[in-house]
Protein backbone atom coordinates (compact mmCIF):
# COMPACT_ATOMS: atom_id res chain seq x y z
CA UNK A 1 0.00 0.00 0.00
CA UNK A 2 1.60 3.02 -1.14
CA UNK A 3 2.68 5.78 1.56
CA UNK A 4 -0.19 7.97 1.58
CA UNK A 5 2.40 11.30 1.81
CA UNK A 6 4.36 9.60 -1.00
CA UNK A 7 1.85 9.44 -4.21
CA UNK A 8 4.88 8.27 -6.20
CA UNK A 9 8.61 8.88 -4.84
CA UNK A 10 8.59 7.29 -1.62
CA UNK A 11 10.29 10.35 0.46
CA UNK A 12 7.99 12.63 2.43
CA UNK A 13 9.81 16.14 1.12
CA UNK A 14 8.05 15.21 -2.61
CA UNK A 15 4.38 14.25 -1.55
CA UNK A 16 1.89 16.21 -3.54
CA UNK A 17 -0.73 17.96 -2.42
CA UNK A 18 -4.42 16.82 -2.04
CA UNK A 19 -7.91 18.36 -2.27
CA UNK A 20 -9.70 17.28 0.44
CA UNK A 21 -13.97 18.06 0.70
CA UNK A 22 -15.64 18.28 3.69
CA UNK A 23 -18.12 20.69 5.50
CA UNK A 24 -16.63 23.66 7.50
CA UNK A 25 -18.96 25.23 9.65
CA UNK A 26 -21.73 24.12 7.50
CA UNK A 27 -20.21 25.31 4.67
CA UNK A 28 -18.96 22.60 1.52
CA UNK A 29 -15.05 23.31 1.04
CA UNK A 30 -12.17 21.93 -0.50
CA UNK A 31 -9.34 22.34 1.52
CA UNK A 32 -5.63 21.92 -0.51
CA UNK A 33 -3.05 20.32 1.72
CA UNK A 34 -0.45 17.56 1.59
CA UNK A 35 -2.06 14.41 3.04
CA UNK A 36 -0.27 14.12 6.52
CA UNK A 37 -0.41 18.27 7.48
CA UNK A 38 -2.40 18.57 10.72
CA UNK A 39 -5.98 19.61 10.44
CA UNK A 40 -5.01 22.35 12.56
CA UNK A 41 -2.63 24.35 10.01
CA UNK A 42 -4.65 23.27 7.46
CA UNK A 43 -7.67 25.47 9.03
CA UNK A 44 -5.38 28.07 9.82
CA UNK A 45 -3.89 28.84 6.68
CA UNK A 46 -7.59 28.59 5.67
CA UNK A 47 -8.44 31.82 7.93
CA UNK A 48 -10.15 29.75 10.45
CA UNK A 49 -7.64 31.41 12.88
CA UNK A 50 -9.88 31.03 16.11
CA UNK A 51 -7.85 27.31 16.41
CA UNK A 52 -5.47 27.44 19.06
CA UNK A 53 -2.07 25.84 18.76
CA UNK A 54 -0.68 24.70 22.61
CA UNK A 55 1.08 21.72 23.23
CA UNK A 56 1.06 20.21 19.75
CA UNK A 57 1.06 16.90 21.07
CA UNK A 58 -2.61 16.22 21.66
CA UNK A 59 -2.49 17.00 25.66
CA UNK A 60 -3.91 20.58 26.11
CA UNK A 61 -7.28 20.55 23.97
CA UNK A 62 -6.01 24.09 22.60
CA UNK A 63 -6.91 22.75 19.53
CA UNK A 64 -10.12 20.92 19.68
CA UNK A 65 -12.44 20.72 16.83
CA UNK A 66 -15.60 18.81 16.37
CA UNK A 67 -14.89 16.41 13.38
CA UNK A 68 -18.14 14.88 12.78
CA UNK A 69 -19.78 15.32 16.06
CA UNK A 70 -16.76 14.59 17.82
CA UNK A 71 -14.23 16.54 19.52
CA UNK A 72 -10.59 15.89 18.27
CA UNK A 73 -7.48 17.61 18.68
CA UNK A 74 -6.80 18.68 15.47
CA UNK A 75 -3.35 18.64 15.97
CA UNK A 76 -3.35 15.11 15.86
CA UNK A 77 -5.53 14.61 12.45
CA UNK A 78 -3.81 14.67 9.16
CA UNK A 79 -5.84 17.02 6.98
CA UNK A 80 -6.63 13.72 4.91
CA UNK A 81 -9.05 12.32 7.51
CA UNK A 82 -11.24 15.59 6.96
CA UNK A 83 -12.18 13.85 3.57
CA UNK A 84 -15.93 13.89 3.32
CA UNK A 85 -16.62 15.20 7.51
CA UNK A 86 -18.30 17.80 8.84
CA UNK A 87 -15.88 19.88 10.57
CA UNK A 88 -17.24 22.45 13.48
CA UNK A 89 -14.88 25.19 14.87
CA UNK A 90 -15.10 27.96 16.85
CA UNK A 91 -15.97 30.16 14.22
CA UNK A 92 -19.14 27.66 13.81
CA UNK A 93 -20.36 28.55 17.15
CA UNK A 94 -22.04 31.71 17.25
CA UNK A 95 -25.70 31.79 16.49
CA UNK A 96 -26.33 28.77 16.75
CA UNK A 97 -27.77 28.41 20.08
CA UNK A 98 -28.98 25.13 20.70
CA UNK A 99 -30.48 25.88 23.65
CA UNK A 100 -33.04 27.32 21.04
CA UNK A 101 -32.63 24.75 19.00
CA UNK A 102 -32.71 27.52 16.33
CA UNK A 103 -29.80 29.11 14.10
CA UNK A 104 -30.01 32.55 15.60
CA UNK A 105 -27.47 34.00 12.71
CA UNK A 106 -24.14 34.89 12.87
CA UNK A 107 -24.42 38.55 15.61
CA UNK A 108 -25.41 36.30 18.40
CA UNK A 109 -23.07 34.56 20.72
CA UNK A 110 -23.63 31.10 21.57
CA UNK A 111 -25.05 30.68 25.42
CA UNK A 112 -21.52 29.34 26.47
CA UNK A 113 -20.08 32.35 24.84
CA UNK A 114 -22.02 34.30 26.43
CA UNK A 115 -21.34 33.52 29.88
CA UNK A 116 -17.79 33.20 29.68
CA UNK A 117 -18.01 36.50 29.04
CA UNK A 118 -20.20 37.27 31.63
CA UNK A 119 -18.41 35.17 34.36
CA UNK A 120 -14.86 35.62 33.39
CA UNK A 121 -14.31 32.26 31.60
CA UNK A 122 -11.33 33.55 29.41
CA UNK A 123 -8.44 35.25 30.56
CA UNK A 124 -5.27 34.86 28.18
CA UNK A 125 -7.89 32.74 25.58
CA UNK A 126 -5.37 30.47 24.65
CA UNK A 127 -7.24 27.67 25.95
CA UNK A 128 -10.82 29.27 25.43
CA UNK A 129 -11.67 28.29 21.73
CA UNK A 130 -11.03 24.76 23.03
CA UNK A 131 -12.72 24.99 25.93
CA UNK A 132 -15.82 27.02 24.36
CA UNK A 133 -16.06 23.56 21.96
CA UNK A 134 -15.70 21.07 24.46
CA UNK A 135 -18.59 23.13 26.57
CA UNK A 136 -21.06 23.33 23.65
CA UNK A 137 -20.57 19.74 22.59
CA UNK A 138 -21.05 18.33 25.71
CA UNK A 139 -24.62 20.56 26.34
CA UNK A 140 -25.28 19.29 22.94
CA UNK A 141 -25.17 15.81 24.45
CA UNK A 142 -26.54 16.50 27.91
CA UNK A 143 -28.67 19.49 27.90
CA UNK A 144 -28.43 19.27 31.58
CA UNK A 145 -25.47 17.81 32.88
CA UNK A 146 -24.20 16.81 36.44
CA UNK A 147 -21.35 18.57 38.20
CA UNK A 148 -19.38 15.52 37.25
CA UNK A 149 -20.17 15.87 34.03
CA UNK A 150 -19.01 19.05 33.21
CA UNK A 151 -15.89 18.48 34.80
CA UNK A 152 -15.44 15.06 32.54
CA UNK A 153 -16.32 16.92 29.32
CA UNK A 154 -13.78 19.45 30.04
CA UNK A 155 -11.01 17.26 31.41
CA UNK A 156 -9.69 17.20 27.98
CA UNK A 157 -8.74 20.74 27.99
CA UNK A 158 -5.78 22.39 30.00
CA UNK A 159 -5.73 26.35 31.55
CA UNK A 160 -3.27 27.60 32.94
CA UNK A 161 -4.47 31.48 33.87
CA UNK A 162 -8.05 31.19 35.61
CA UNK A 163 -8.13 27.89 37.66
CA UNK A 164 -10.62 26.42 36.34
CA UNK A 165 -13.54 27.71 38.42
CA UNK A 166 -14.43 30.53 36.70
CA UNK A 167 -14.92 28.09 33.29
CA UNK A 168 -16.43 25.93 35.66
CA UNK A 169 -18.88 28.83 36.79
CA UNK A 170 -19.40 29.36 32.92
CA UNK A 171 -20.47 26.61 32.15
CA UNK A 172 -22.77 25.86 34.66
CA UNK A 173 -24.60 29.28 33.92
CA UNK A 174 -24.84 28.33 30.29
CA UNK A 175 -26.42 25.46 30.61
CA UNK A 176 -29.03 26.97 33.16
CA UNK A 177 -29.36 29.54 31.40
CA UNK A 178 -28.60 32.16 33.81
CA UNK A 179 -29.04 35.66 33.76
CA UNK A 180 -25.98 37.55 32.61
CA UNK A 181 -26.65 40.06 36.21
CA UNK A 182 -27.07 36.42 38.12
CA UNK A 183 -24.40 35.32 40.53
CA UNK A 184 -22.02 32.50 39.47
CA UNK A 185 -23.16 29.40 40.80
CA UNK A 186 -21.09 27.08 43.52
S1 LIG B 1 -2.29 21.79 20.56
FE1 LIG B 1 -3.46 20.03 20.13
S2 LIG B 1 -3.80 19.11 22.07
FE2 LIG B 1 -2.47 20.78 22.49
S1 LIG C 1 -7.27 31.51 29.74
FE1 LIG C 1 -5.10 31.34 29.45
S2 LIG C 1 -4.79 29.21 29.22
FE2 LIG C 1 -6.89 29.37 29.75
Amino acid sequence: MPDARTPESGTPSEARKIRVQCEVNGRAVTLESYPMARLLDVLREAGLTGTKEGCGEGECGACSIELDGALVNSCLVPALQAEGAKIRTIEGVAGRDSSCGDDLGSERLHAVQQAFLTYGGAQCGICTPGMILAAVNLLERHPEPSEAQIREGLSGNLCRCTGYSKIFDSVVAACRLTPPNAEPLR
